[in-house]
C-alpha cells in the first residue's frame, strides 16, 4: 500500500505528502495562519541499522529547512525509527545529534510515545539526552496506569511533556480501558501540568477538554505563552482555528513521508467514521 501511486489520494487528509517539500508547504501555510508545526518524518520499528541513520538524516534535512525558511517548527520522532529495537546506543547517539542541531537553531525535539513496552526505555533515554540538551519534549500517554508518577518525575526534572490520551491497544494491567476514565484522568493531569509543568503541550482534539483547559488557565491567570495546544493535521481544523482566534498557542503535528501506513491506521482506528469516509471516497 505504501508504494501505491494512489496513496496520496487515500492519505491526504492526515499526511502532508510523501516529500519534505510537501511538508514545508503545509508548515508555511500554518505559519501564515499563526500556528506552529511539529514535523514528523513517518517511520517506526526500523529493521535495518542503515534505516535508522537514514531517519536521522531525514530529520537533519528537515532541521536545515526549518532554519533556512525560518519556520516556527519543531521535529517529532519515534525512537524505534532511530533504531531502538536494534541498538539502544545507536538510537541515543542519533537522538543526541538531532537534539544538538535543534538546540543550535533554537527549536525542540519532541519524542512520540509508542507501545507501553517502550515506555521506561524511552523515558530513560529522553532524561539522559535532555540533561545535555534541554530542548526535549516527551509525549506521555494518560491511559497508562503509571502516568501520574511519570508526570511528577518529568515536572521535577523540568522536561517538557506533551500530554496525549494514548493511541495503542494496551492490556488492562497496564492501561485504563474505559474512554470516560481516560478523559477524566486527562482533565486532572493537564491541570497538574499547567500548574507545575515546563512549557507543556496539551495534545488533544477533544473540545470538552480544550474548553476545560481554557477555563482553567483563565481562572488561574496562566499566561498563553506558558503552554501550547497540539493537534494533528486534518483533525478538527475548526477547533484549531478557534484556539488561535482566542489568542492561544497551537502547534500542528504534520506527518510526511512514504512510511505512512501504521500512522494512518491508528487515525482510522481512533474513529470508525473515518473508515466509512475512506470507503466512500474509494467507491467514488
Ligand atoms: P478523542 O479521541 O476523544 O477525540 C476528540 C474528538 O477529536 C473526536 O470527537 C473527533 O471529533 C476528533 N478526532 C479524534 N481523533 C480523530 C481521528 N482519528 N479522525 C477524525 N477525528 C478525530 N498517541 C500516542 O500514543 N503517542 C503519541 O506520541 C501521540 N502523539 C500525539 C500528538 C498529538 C499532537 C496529538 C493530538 C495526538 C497524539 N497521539 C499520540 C494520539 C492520541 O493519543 C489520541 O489517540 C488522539 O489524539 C485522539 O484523542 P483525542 O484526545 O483527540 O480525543
Amino acid at each position: 500500500m505504501e508504494t501505491s501511486p494512489r496513496a496520496a489520494f487515500l492519505t491526504k487528509r492526515f499526511i502532508a505528502g510523501m516529500t519534505l517539500e510537501d511538508e514545508l508547504q503545509v508548515c508555511e501555510r500554518l505559519k501564515s495562519e499563526g500556528a506552529f508545526a511539529a514535523l514528523d518524518h513517518l517511520g517506526e520499528n526500523v529493521t535495518k541499522i542503515e534505516d535508522a541513520a537514514a531517519a536521522r538524516d531525514a530529520y537533519l534535512e528537515a532541521l536545515a529547512s526549518i532554519e533556512t525558511r525560518k519556520l516556527p517548527a519543531s521535529i517529532s520522532l519515534k525512537l524505534t525509527a532511530l533504531g531502538l529495537d536494534l541498538s539502544e546506543a545507536a538510537c541515543v547517539e542519533h537522538l543526541r545529534t538531532l537534539a544538538k542541531r535543534a538546540q543550535e537553531i533554537g527549536t525542540r525535539v519532541e519524542v512520540d510515545m509508542e507501545a507501553s513496552s517502550y515506555a521506561e526505555t524511552t523515558y530513560r533515554i529522553v532524561e539522559k539526552v535532555a540533561a545535555e540538551f534541554p530542548v526535549m519534549r516527551l509525549a506521555i500517554q494518560v491511559y497508562l496506569h503509571r502516568t501520574p508518577t511519570d508526570i511528577e518525575r518529568f515536572n521535577r526534572l523540568g522536561i517538557s511533556v506533551r500530554l496525549v490520551k494514548g493511541a495503542y491497544r494496551e492490556l488492562p494491567d497496564v492501561a485504563i480501558q474505559k474512554k470516560s476514565e481516560v478523559d477524566r484522568a486527562y482533565s486532572h493531569l493537564m491541570k497538574v501540568l499547567l500548574k507545575h509543568g515546563t512549557y507543556p503541550a496539551l495534545g488533544t482534539q477533544d473540545e470538552k477538554i480544550v474548553n476545560e483547559a481554557l477555563a482553567f488557565v483563565r481562572a488561574k491567570r496562566i499566561p498563553p505563552d506558558r503552554f501550547e495546544f497540539e493537534m494533528l493535521l486534518g483533525i478538527r481544523s475548526d477547533l484549531q482555528k478557534r484556539v488561535l482566534r482566542e489568542g492561544f498557542r497551537l502547534r500542528v503535528y504534520v506527518p510526511y513521508g512514504a512510511a505512512w501506513y501504521p500512522y494512518f491506521m491508528r487515525r482510522l482506528a481512533e474513529r470508525p467514521a473515518n473508515v466509512f469516509f475512506l470507503l466512500r471516497n474509494l467507491l467514488r
